[in-house]
């Protein structure tokens, strides 16, 4: 139920809050298992008055990381030492699918500059098969989504929709103005990740294939 699934959001929390260290630039992720995280990472810095740095993947972690009064940077300015995040799915060879929360791009950004992110989630995300129950989700440029739309008719596509905005009329907006395509596949190898990076208009995918993850689960 969404009390033991609270509980176990906790207990990963409290576990990623002790790998923090004195000095530490740590990327913080979205979502609300990264939230759990952020209060307790907060709290042991505030008890022992270590000197933390966070560099937020979203609008909604730095908005996080202010209203617990952690100090936050950019990429512009410093290179996280570790970060942690959450995950839509997660496969047996830790491949992910991200982007519930639109803020893929940043997130990945946050990722790859960063030599090892703790991936945060419950067994609920735990899958065999990558995209079976979860679509991909596409940041696309709005000028491309026919381009992209053409484009992937050549992939195992199932589904491609427009994500839509659910409090408001028309589609959702990412931070950077560009739209979501959440697309279906038949089969995600390996390599689709790159091979979705090509296609002109393609800002980012959702598809987060070869980073140095650790996967902190209850
Ligand atoms: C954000 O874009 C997503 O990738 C989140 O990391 C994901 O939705 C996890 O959120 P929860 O921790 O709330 O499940």
């Amino acid at each position: 139920g969404e009390i033991s699934n609270r509980r176990a959001k906790e207990k990963v929390a409290d576990e990623v809050s002790r790998y923090v260290k004195n000095g530490d630039v740590i990327g913080v992720g979205s979502g609300s298992t990264s939230y759990l995280a952020l209060e307790k990472i907060t709290q042991r810095v505030r008890n022992e008055g270590m000197n933390v740095t966070a560099i937020p993947t979203s609008k909604e972690a730095e908005m996080n990381c202010s209203y617990f009064g952690l100090p936050t940077s950019s990429l512009i300015s410093v290179q996280p030492d570790w970060g942690f995040d959450g995950a839509d799915e997660v496969d047996e060879n830790n491949r992910l699918i991200k982007g519930r929360g639109g803020a893929l791009f940043a997130e990945k950004l946050v990722m790859a500059s960063s030599s090892k992110t703790y991936i945060l989630i419950d067994e609920s995300k735990r899958v065999h098969q990558l995209g079976k129950k979860f679509t991909v989700p596409v940041e696309v440029d709005p000028r491309a989504i026919h381009l992209v739309e053409t484009k992937l008719t050549r992939f195992p596509v199932e589904h491609v929709r427009l994500r839509m905005a659910q409090s408001k009329d028309g589609p959702v907006l990412t931070e950077a103005g560009n739209v979501i395509l959440d697309v279906g596949f038949n089969n995600i190898g390996d390599r689709l990740e790159d091979e979705l990076s090509a296609i002109p208009g393609i800002i980012e995918t959702g598809l987060f294939i070869g980073y140095s993850v650790e996967i902190l689960t209850v």
